[in-house]
């Protein structure tokens, strides 16, 4: 269909989530800022990072940490100006780096001018941009996002004396994006941050978005799925390699729906992957991960997963079973303030581990070779933790840890002023845990993944091309095969489990006599090939090149 590989970029990307307000302050207020940001992009370039994901930046009440916007189409003054903005977009793509942005299409803060202008009359011209009723919804508890954190999914507001629709927090009313006006804003505001220099967005809560629940049959109805193919047609217009990345956490069959065979996101979270890779993480086996893989439905060639440990939100385990769900709780973290809303885990890959620095590498290893894109949350490539005295949610989402200097280098103000504070103290506190240190230790978590980068950079079929599982005598081992049309064949295995194995792979003879040893744990240090059949340490990994190095 004409596309080149330039325009698939995404299918090869490493991303690199972040938010501004928690990465650098540049001038002190103890709030990251886009300039701050700028000053660390080599840092990223360094890392090997090729697409940033920003959290949302727009002007916000904060009390949903951005994701309450009150402006689609500024930037929060406390973070900079759209001129600082536009300067690290062009500052990244002259390293040749991407910028994604969060687009929170499915609802407003309540202090948003429409939501203002919307309650203050019916006969607002911004009335219908929000979902009401005037008939008491009744119990509606069993809907929320939230549990434990919301009553409901309809809140009673006294002006409007009418009831708005909120999927998420009684201060996130939900836009009705079935009405035409509503997608002309949003039409709008994509072609905006295009034009400021971004090359896609993170669609934020996309089930909502097309959930019209509460609408009125009559009002504007149109099949659901029509409304992303309109978006993705405004975003492809816009710009031809433009991507939307989703957020969908669903079942098998319908998270597929949503790349709408290539004509709704290209890009879709891996949340599928995600849960068997903690169950199988958890029980140490390839197993749960095998069965997992199976179920995860064929991509459209233009279509990617976007493969991740963790994220800025929760573990969020709730679609295991309760047997599956209370193992990995068992394991990661047993604790009931280390868990949320009675199905996840707020803890940081690093903690959930002890630390132990053999598991990491190996359970990043095994992310960085799924077929998919690979996505790291900032701080994990240093091993950071987080600070479970904050809220929900909010305990990953630390400020990065720069040094051992003053609020470990993120910024100069006085630490009660931090907009959220470090993790200052034990094992995962800035003066143990950052870049600098690091930086000069060369058998640092933070060089290992550099080099972890460098080596999937080099192997394009874990991103272009497909992958199918190895077939092992070892139980404890996820052994996968990945071939690219141009012939490139790359081999990844990994040991789950914390005991050495032997492991025979079962690859075609001709394969199996040209391993050449990519990328591994301390064990294979060998020029040349090696035999199918080999032993790994507890958590060893060994990535291979059959026929050698391209
Ligand atoms: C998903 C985001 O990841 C989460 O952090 C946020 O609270 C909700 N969407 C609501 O925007």
């Amino acid at each position: 269909m004409g596309m080149g590989l330039s325009d698939l970029w995404y299918e090869n990307a490493i991303i690199y989530c972040l938010d501004v307000e928690t990465f650098n302050d540049s001038d002190g207020d103890g709030i990251g800022d886009f300039r701050g940001l700028t000053q660390k992009l080599d840092y990223l370039n360094s890392l090997g990072v090729t697409c940033i994901w920003l959290m949302p930046f727009f002007p916000t009440p904060n009390r949903d940490d951005g994701y309450d916007v009150a402006d689609f189409c500024s930037v929060d003054q406390r973070y900079g100006s759209i001129a600082d903005f536009v300067e690290f977009t062009r500052e990244a793509a002259e390293r040749g780096m991407r910028v994604i942005i969060d687009l929170v299409m499915n609802h407003t803060s309540n202090e948003h001018p429409w939501f203002q202008s919307a309650r203050s009359s019916p006969d607002s011209p911004h009335r219908d941009f929000y979902v009401w009723r005037t008939d008491d919804p009744g119990d509606t508890s069993d809907q929320v996002v939230f549990p434990g954190k919301q009553e409901g999914i309809w809140s009673f507001d006294d002006v409007a004396q009418a009831w708005y629709l909120h999927h998420f927090y009684d201060f996130q009313p939900d836009l009705n994006t079935a009405n035409p006006a509503v997608r002309d804003e949003l039409r709008r505001v994509i072609g905006l941050w295009l034009q400021l220099g971004v090359s896609g967005f993170r669609v934020d809560a996309a089930p909502f978005i097309i959930n019209h629940v509460g609408v009125p049959e009559n009002n504007y109805t149109s099949e659901p799925h029509l409304f992303i193919q309109h978006m993705r047609d405004v975003l492809s217009h816009h710009k031809g390699d433009a991507i939307f990345l989703a957020e969908v956490d669903e079942g098998p069959t319908i998270i597929a729906e949503y790349f709408g065979g290539g004509n709704e996101f290209q890009l879709l979270f891996n949340f599928l992957a995600n849960r068997s890779l903690f169950l199988a993480l958890a029980e140490e086996s390839a197993d749960p991960l095998l069965s997992g893989l199976k179920d995860i439905p064929k991509v459209p060639d233009t279509g990617q997963w976007v493969n991740f440990l963790r994220h800025h939100d929760e573990l969020n385990l709730s679609r295991l079973t309760e047997v599956q769900r209370q193992t990995v709780f068992k394991a990661f973290g047993a604790d009931e303030s280390l868990q949320v809303y009675g199905r996840g885990l707020r803890r940081r890959l690093a903690t959930m581990f002890g630390g132990n620095r053999k598991r990491l590498e190996m359970a990043y290893c095994l992310l960085f070779s799924l077929s998919g894109t690979p996505m790291l949350f900032y701080g994990e490539e240093l091993g950071m933790g987080e600070n479970l005295d904050l809220p929900e949610r909010m305990s990953v989402r630390t400020p990065m840890q720069w040094s051992a200097g003053q609020n470990g280098g993120y910024s100069t103000a006085k630490p009660d002023d931090l907009v959220r504070p470090m993790v200052t103290t034990g094992k995962y506190g800035y003066r143990r845990v950052n870049v600098l240190d690091q930086r000069r230790d060369a058998g640092s978590l933070l060089n290992w993944m550099a080099q972890l980068i460098r080596a999937r950079k080099e192997c394009p079929e874990f991103g272009w091309g497909v992958g199918e599982p190895v077939s092992t005598n070892a139980p404890t081992v996820y052994a996968q095969r990945n071939e690219w049309s141009d012939g490139g064949v790359a081999v990844a295995v990994h040991n789950l489990s914390r005991q050495p194995c032997e492991v025979t792979l079962d690859l075609p003879a001709d394969e199996a006599s040209q391993l050449l040893c990519l990328f591994a744990d301390a064990t294979c240090n060998t020029a040349d090939p090696v035999p199918p059949t080999f032993t790994l340490d507890g958590y060893g990994y060994r990535w291979f090149r059959v026929g050698g190095f391209r």
